[in-house]
This record gives C-alpha cells, structure tokens and sequence, in this order.
C-alpha cells in the first residue's frame, strides 16, 4: 500500500493546493450575497482555482463537472450549483477541492447571509468542534480521538453529528483511507503519524442526525428538514501540532 505519510516534496504541494483551495473558498463565501445565484458563487471559485494554476478535484468524481458544492439550509453536503438565488434567510455552505500537480485539498465553511443569533450559535458550535477535531491531530493519537473531539462539541451543543457521511484521508486522491467519522470513541481507529494528510469534517445537523439523498441524485438533506452544517479542513498531522493547509482566514 501506498504510504500515507507525505515527505517534504509532497508537502510542498501540498501546502500550494491548500493555499489555492482557501483562496477559492474565500472568494466564493465572499461572493455569496442576496440575489447571487449558486452557479454564480461556483464560478467565482472556479477562476480563482485556474488563476492560482490549479485544476478542478471534483471534475475528478465521475459525473460531476462543478468546482464546489454549495448546500443551503436543510441541505447537508454534495450540493449541485444550481441558478437558486440566495436570500437573506440561507444558512449557506461551501465545499471545494483543488488537484494540484496532482496534490488534492479538501475544504467547507458555512455562513450565513444575515445576523440570527439561533443560526450563529449553530454555526459556532461547528466551527469549535473542528477546530477541537484538529487539536487531535497529532502523531501518538488515533483517529477515534479526532472523531470523539468533534462529537462531544457538536453534542455539548445541542446538536447530532451525521452519522453517514465522514471526513477522509486526502492527497493523491480527494478521497483516501483512513475515513474520519465525527463520532466513535477516543484511542479507537488508525494510529496518526506526522506527515498524514487528512480532510477532517464537521458534518452535523440541528436536529436529528438523519439524512436522505434527495431527487437530484446528488445532494443529502436532513430527513427532518432541520439546518445542516459542514466545516472541513485539510491539515498535516503533526508531532506537537497539526498544520492546516486551506484555512481561509484567521481562527
Ligand atoms: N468534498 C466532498 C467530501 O469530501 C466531496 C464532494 S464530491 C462531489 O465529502 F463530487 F460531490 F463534489
Ligand atoms: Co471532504
């Protein structure tokens, strides 16, 4: 088997990809106003991708031709970019990932359009819980501490983890093992090593965990019609401290 662990040339692209990745995802999330359409916001992402000399990671999904995803409310993930137009009231996601000389990064933010102290409060709880999952990212730990990290924040919160859909090992491919679910116990799971490249994904739900894929064949939404959320970040597992290669802003 291929090794997981990236040496320095690799992570030299690595950290391009990512740098690539994040300065799509912001463009895109700042692009995102009312009256903008889904298919609009994607385009945004997509020039900044060819501009920064990367390629499109989810034209390598077969069927699928758009640079991101983008989810609105009770839409959770794989969401098609669609001539919708955002109003004031959308709970807005974006996930994109970017192949770069071969090198793929994988990353989503949620935002929203207007203040709502119910919908900030959602959305802090995701960005806390990867931010928490991240923390355990280094090497000596397993994944299940990752998984447990992002648990008890979303459920300390008030809200379920989605239990179907997981985040991944990434690199030469978008999506590689181990697969990193938001749930299971501490000390369970592959054992991390300094240098794993791994999409580390908060993929939760206000209400119940449930999700169902919807008539277009592509996009998961809650059963419940409740809010979903989606935080992820590429990082490198290391010795002390994990390194995230798409963040897009400062913490
Ligand atoms: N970023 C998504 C994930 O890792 C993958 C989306 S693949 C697509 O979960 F083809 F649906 F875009
Ligand atoms: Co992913």
């Amino acid at each position: 088997m291929r090794s997981m662990v990236r040496n320095s040339y690799e992570l030299k692209l690595m950290r391009k990809s990512g740098r690539t990745a994040a300065a799509a995802l912001k463009k895109s999330l700042e692009a995102i106003k009312v009256g903008i359409s889904e298919l609009e916001a994607d385009k945004v992402a997509e020039q900044e991708i060819y501009k920064l000399g990367g390629d499109l990671s989810y034209k390598t999904v077969p069927g699928y031709k758009f640079a991101t995803c983008i989810t609105v409310n009770e839409q959770v993930v794989h969401g098609i970019p669609t001539d919708r137009k955002f109003v004031g009231t959308d709970l807005v996601s974006v996930d994109l990932a970017v192949v770069y000389k071969g090198w793929h990064t994988d990353c989503a933010w949620t935002i929203l359009l207007e203040k709502n102290a119910e919908k900030e409060k959602f959305l802090k709880a995701g960005e806390e819980a990867l931010w928490d999952g991240i923390a355990q990212a280094i090497e000596g730990n397993r994944v299940g501490d990752i998984s447990n990290a992002i648990q008890a924040k979303v459920e300390d919160s008030g809200y379920s983890v989605v239990r179907s859909l997981v985040g991944h090992g990434v690199g030469r491919s978008l999506h590689e093992p181990p697969e990193i679910p938001g749930f299971g116990a501490k000390g369970s799971g592959v054992a991390l090593k300094s240098g794993m490249t791994l999409a580390i994904e908060v993929i939760y739900a206000k209400g119940s965990s449930e999700v169902l894929l919807s008539k277009d064949g592509w996009t998961y939404e809650t059963l419940d019609k409740s809010w979903g959320g989606l935080f992820e970040m590429t990082v490198v597992v290391g010795k002390e401290k994990a390194e995230v290669l798409t963040a897009w802003r400062n913490p």
